[in-house]
């Protein structure tokens, strides 16, 4: 196993942050990953099997933060992947959905930082999920727009702030193979294909590939990083 630290990727349980903590784990690192649910943490850990573990950690609740990260030690990488979604438009504006998301992703992402600065060391780096729909956004991405483009500037402030520890932000397009797009029907994501430069979609390898680049690159630090396959402006 090794010893500079482990991997915490929160919102490790389904999706990108699922097949994230599966590669960490396989190359030995300590993996520890979070959802919402001890038990479902405890099962997709076991799932992955070697060095990944299970705690559960709710963002919308950032006052639990600090209890709930207690048991993790040193880390050398910390990813922070989670969603919820949320269907919003201004004119029919659902406050309680909308205050969910925005503590979710900016005060609950904001907060893990703040609890895990005593266990970063200067080689750590950071990744913050944000989105493309920060620059592309579609009917009732009101505040997934909003908080994705959030993610653009507390991945900048933190790097000022915290260097030599590196912060970065990850904005995947449509990742086709996440489970966020099983069942809808081929036309919706053929419709976005088609809007693609490469007429191919992003897979969650690929998403897993840039977010290792993020965070293993010594020398990259502030960006954002796209990865959508040159996604086209409409
Ligand atoms: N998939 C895409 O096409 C796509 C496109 C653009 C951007 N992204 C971004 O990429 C990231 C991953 O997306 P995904 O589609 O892979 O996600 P996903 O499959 O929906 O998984 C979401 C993860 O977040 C966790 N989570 C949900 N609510 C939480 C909360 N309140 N506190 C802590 N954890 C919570 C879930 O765990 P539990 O349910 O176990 O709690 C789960 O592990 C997100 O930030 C998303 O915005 C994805």
């Amino acid at each position: 196993m090794s010893t500079d630290g482990c991997i915490v990727v929160v919102g490790g349980t389904a999706g990108i942050g699922r097949e994230l903590s599966r590669y960490y784990a396989s190359t030995g690192r300590e993996t520890v990953l979070t959802g919402r649910d001890a038990a479902r943490a405890e099962a997709v850990a076991a799932e992955i099997g070697g060095t990944a573990r299970g705690i559960a950690l709710d963002l919308a609740r950032p006052k639990t933060i600090r209890d709930a990260l207690s048991s993790v030690g040193p880390v050398r990488y910390l990813a922070i992947v989670a969603i919820q979604r949320d269907d919003n438009t201004i004119r029919d504006f659902d406050i309680d959905r909308a205050l969910e998301l925005v503590t979710l992703k900016l005060v609950g992402f904001a907060e893990v930082v703040h609890v895990l600065l005593d266990r970063l060391s200067p080689d750590s780096s950071i990744v913050l999920f944000g989105g493309q729909a920060k620059d592309r956004p579609y009917p009732g991405s009101t505040t997934v727009s909003t908080v994705n483009g959030g993610i653009s500037g507390l991945a900048r402030t933190l790097a000022w702030e915290l260097a030599p520890i590196r912060v970065n932000a990850m904005h995947p397009g449509i990742t086709g193979d996440s489970p966020f797009w099983h069942g809808k029907p081929p036309a919706v994501l053929e419709g976005h294909l088609s809007k693609t430069i490469t007429k191919k979609l992003a897979t969650m390898d690929d998403i897993v590939d840039g977010t290792r680049f993020l965070l293993e690159n010594p020398s990259v630090e502030g960006i954002d990083l796209v990865v959508d396959n040159g996604r086209m402006m409409f």
